[in-house]
């Protein structure tokens, strides 16, 4: 890894607030504003560099050592475990994880319930534990249309502003768990490397408790 650390970013709604961060910490992040549709990018004066990548993509990389740190969305993490460390919660990119539907949508632990997510694992294991038998019905987007449709009677989706929700009649039924962007480790890294990990953990923490927001 030529030396330099390597900090895997999860593109798209998290990338600005992890951006953000990174030049509130002082770096150069010229390369990263103005990407040209590169994946790879260097710091400038600081032995770092970062590449962007879809979520689930980022906590694979740091699993596998490719990637030494990432941040990724806690949703990410809990969807799909992977054994790596998740050093400082960022607080950025608050959410919610819920169960939502139309306001008539009524649980009843006898009858199956049908679930519309893109979090299959995040949706079963809630209602398991709420002893409610559901069938699960991955969707990869616009899970909002699926009780519109009929599909489901419910869904488990992301909730940040509830503007999807409110726009399509549907309405927060529960509350599953608050998500928000996670700062996550390679385990090797943190034992090899852990002068440059620290530095650069303390680094993202601080700025990140002074609300990285730009
Ligand atoms: C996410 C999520 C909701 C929406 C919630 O979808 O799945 O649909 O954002 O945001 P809101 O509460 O601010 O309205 P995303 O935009 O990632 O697109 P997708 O539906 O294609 O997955």
């Amino acid at each position: 890894m030529n030396g330099k650390t390597r900090l895997a970013l999860t593109k798209g709604r998290l990338e600005k607030d992890t951006v953000n961060l990174l030049e509130k910490a002082g770096l150069n992040i010229s390369m990263i504003k103005n990407p040209e549709r590169k994946l790879i990018l260097d710091i400038p004066g600081y032995p770092l560099e970062i590449i962007l990548l879809k979520g689930s993509d980022v906590a694979t990389y740091v699993e596998h050592g490719v990637a030494d740190l990432g941040v990724v969305g806690k949703d990410v993490l809990l969807e799909k475990p992977k054994p790596v460390y998740e050093v400082a919660d960022l607080g950025f990119g608050a959410c919610r994880m819920a169960v939502a539907g139309p306001p008539s949508a009524v649980e009843d632990g006898k009858k199956l319930l049908r679930v519309a997510s893109k979090y299959p694992r995040i949706a079963r294991e809630h209602f398991e534990e709420k002893g409610q038998s559901v069938e699960i019905i991955e969707q990869q987007g616009s899970v909002e249309l699926a009780p519109l449709m009929g599909l489901s009677d419910v869904i488990v989706d992301i909730v940040e502003t509830g503007n999807t929700l409110k726009a399509n009649g549907l309405i927060i039924l529960e509350e599953i768990v608050k998500i928000s962007a996670r700062l996550i480790v390679n385990k090797v890294s943190y034992k090899t490397r852990r002068v440059e990990m620290n530095a650069l953990i303390d680094m993202l923490e601080k700025q990140a408790a002074q609300g990285g927001k730009g």
